[in-house]
């Protein structure tokens, strides 16, 4: 998320007892020397062996097996504050899928006009803004399939011809429009990729398209609204960030930072608070001024219709989505899917906001054969666990399950609706670990499961939670990677944990410079993802009115690098233009193509990118003077056709 990021959530004032209070300064301090782009092994974090020896010898032993030949093949690349994506050498980027291109709907194919006066009933045709998390689904192979992205929130600024002014229903209606999901069929002739238009998958769904719910909260009182008195439809999907994609085919949308949408009461009540509702509009999207529903003051039920975890068919273009309850509500960021070996699907769940919790779902039955239609109630009975990081490198999963220990109705919780509807309440109970901005979560080939940390410079500030052995850094501007292993299986009820990397630590610098650590530095880590071959590809986010500032200053424009789990290297392999985020990564089969998302290029520092501006940061990817930037999806391939990153 991008938008108004100083307002970022910062919600959770519950007073469970904090790890902070058992960590050890000493292991903190070894931590910080350890420092950015470094592996630190689990030996390392216990003190055991110095931070050169782990960056100079790898930790081979402690991750299994090493890899054969080395995983990075590239010569990494710079920083840069160019207004271009950059890539290495042999290496070639085609940019696809902008924001306005149309999404390829039979029989309407409006194109983007340059001065944004495409209508709202145009835009729920094309590509949305700011695109976020994306997956492909082969129809052939490596050659064709479906790509599915998230369009996660819109610039009002940009996205009109006249900006914000004269604000009207039409104007909610194109932002609503621009949000949400873009299924499009893809395929490569010559080495190019192009958006076949029109196709019989194309779809978009935005924030009014009809939805289901399902699992533990469909129907409960706390779902319904004077629109739905089920409680079981809604309309639409917001703030949709990072994805997954199931085993059985189907592709999960993550509702993230719901709350901005929503006007609340003067006094909010203690649950309104807790998921972060205030009064007025802080962020600006002023949709509640032209549709109710986002009008907490007079539909409070509706917020809880909001921050699930929703499935949707890709290979159905007439499958209505399904926001699936079971997997609890958060601030999403992503939905990542591991399988265990008795074949019951695991999804990782991060919730990026400050001081909140790490979750994962484990399903009570196991994956059958037969795709979507064999599995469409697999995400509906399971159960809901939050994370506890404890000291020594340990950590234990604590059930959110109404009437086991304090989830009662005597602490709140009605029933397992009411547990998964007040999920952040649940966990606060519990005395799950906060923490610092949780973002995209990936399972590596040796079983560790990575999370992105991306920052929270109120860690260990005047009334906010201090360190603790998994959040050490006060302050934390750069953020940190976490990861896991569990005990046994990925439903395994205990794990040992340690920290990957902690990123852009100055420390590091000095390292680099006497050759001690090998590897390049970033900061604001957000996106992951684990290509076929292993490659652990980590992609920055550092805010746009802190990039190039102080600490941040030789990070250059938000990147992408790819790691080396086993050696723990990172290196750099992208920088985009100017005011990006890099955000969502997947790729074909065959490895020979990698599909990212640039969002919000052009970014300026007020957190906007309103071309109204007359400094224009950015014109990517167009270049020309009379255009606005696009978000869009870029295909990158090698020259030489080898697999990328190789
Ligand atoms: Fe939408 Fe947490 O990035
Ligand atoms: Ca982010
Ligand atoms: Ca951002
Ligand atoms: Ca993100």
């Amino acid at each position: 998320m991008a938008k108004d990021h100083s307002l970022m959530e910062d919600s959770n004032r519950s007073s469970n007892p904090s790890i902070h209070e058992v960590s050890k300064p000493e292991r903190r301090v070894l931590l910080r020397g350890m420092a950015a782009s470094t592996f630190l092994s689990p030996l390392a974090t216990m003190g055991a062996i110095s931070a050169a020896t782990v960056a100079m010898t790898g930790c081979a032993t402690t991750v299994g097996s090493a890899a054969k030949g080395p995983l990075l093949g590239f010569k990494g690349i710079p920083a840069g504050t160019d207004d271009t994506v950059r890539v290495p050498e042999g290496y070639v980027v085609q940019v696809m899928a902008r924001w306005g291109d149309p999404v390829g709907l039979s029989g309407e194919n409006p194109l983007f006009k340059p001065d944004a006066s495409n209508t709202a009933a145009e835009q729920e045709a094309q590509f949305g803004m700011h695109h976020d998390g994306i997956h492909y689904y082969p129809i052939n192979g490596s050659n064709s399939g479906l790509l599915v992205m998230n369009h996660e929130y819109v610039d009002d600024g940009l996205l009109h011809r006249d900006g914000l002014s004269n604000w009207s229903a039409e104007k909610v209606r194109k932002a609503q429009a621009a949000h949400g999901v873009s299924i499009c069929e893809v395929e490569m002739k010559n080495g190019q990729w192009s958006v076949v238009t029109p196709s019989p998958w194309a779809r978009r769904i935005t924030a009014r398209t009809p939805m289901v719910v399902s699992g533990p909260a469909a129907g409960h009182t706390l779902m319904r609204t004077a629109a739905d008195r089920t409680g079981r439809r809604v309309l639409g999907t917001i703030n949709n960030c990072g994805s997954g994609k199931t085993p059985w085919g189907t592709y999960l949308t993550c509702e993230e930072n719901f709350i901005f949408y929503f006007n609340g009461p003067e006094q909010p009540d203690s649950h309104q608070r807790r998921w972060g509702l205030r009064k007025g509009d802080p962020v600006g999207y002023r949709w509640h001024q032209h549709d109710e529903r986002f009008d907490a003051t007079k539909h409070p039920n509706e917020i809880n219709r909001f921050g699930w975890v929703v499935e949707i068919d890709p290979q159905n273009p007439s499958h209505t989505p399904v926001k699936r309850t079971a997997m609890g509500r958060a601030a999403h960021e992503g939905a990542t899917v591991a399988m265990t070996k008795s074949g019951r699907a695991v999804v990782y769940m991060g919730e990026d906001a400050r001081f909140e919790y790490i979750y994962k779902f484990v399903s009570r039955d196991a994956v059958k054969p037969g795709g979507y239609a064999a599995n469409s109630e697999l995400l509906d009975h399971g159960t809901l666990y939050v994370a506890r990081f404890d000291e020594n490198g340990r950590g234990t999963w604590l059930p959110l399950v109404h009437g086991q220990g304090v989830l009662t109705a005597a602490n709140g919780f009605a029933d397992q609706g009411e547990v998964v509807i007040k999920s952040r309440q649940a966990s606060d109970l519990l005395g799950g670990t906060k923490m610092d901005r949780p973002e995209w979560i990936e399972v590596d080939k040796q079983g560790w499961v990575y999370c992105t940390l991306t920052n929270n410079s109120n860690r260990g500030g005047k009334d906010h939670p201090s360190t603790d052995v998994a959040n050490p850094r006060a302050n934390n501007s750069m953020g940190h990677i976490i990861r896991w292993k569990e005990d046994g299986d990925h439903d395994g009820l205990k794990f040992q944990w340690n920290h990957f990397v902690l990123a852009g630590d100055p420390i590091n610098e000095r390292e680099q410079a006497k050759g001690n650590v090998k590897g390049d530095t970033f900061a604001c880590p957000d996106g992951l993802w684990v290509d076929g071959r292993g490659v652990l590809w980590i992609q920055t986010d550092m805010s746009t009115s802190a990039m190039g500032k102080g600490e941040l200053a030789v990070m250059g424009n938000n990147a992408m690098l790819a790691a080396d789990p086993i050696t723990g290297e990172v290196r750099r392999f992208l920088v985009g233009p100017v005011g990006c985020e890099i955000t969502g990564a997947t790729g074909t089969p065959d490895g020979r193509t990698m599909f990212i998302n640039i969002q919000h290029p052009g970014e300026s520092p007020s957190e906007r990118s309103d071309p109204a501006n007359p400094t224009r940061y950015s014109n990517w990817p167009e270049k020309g003077a009379a255009t606005r930037p696009r978000s869009a999806t870029v295909a990158i391939r090698r020259r030489d056709g080898g697999m990328v990153g190789a």
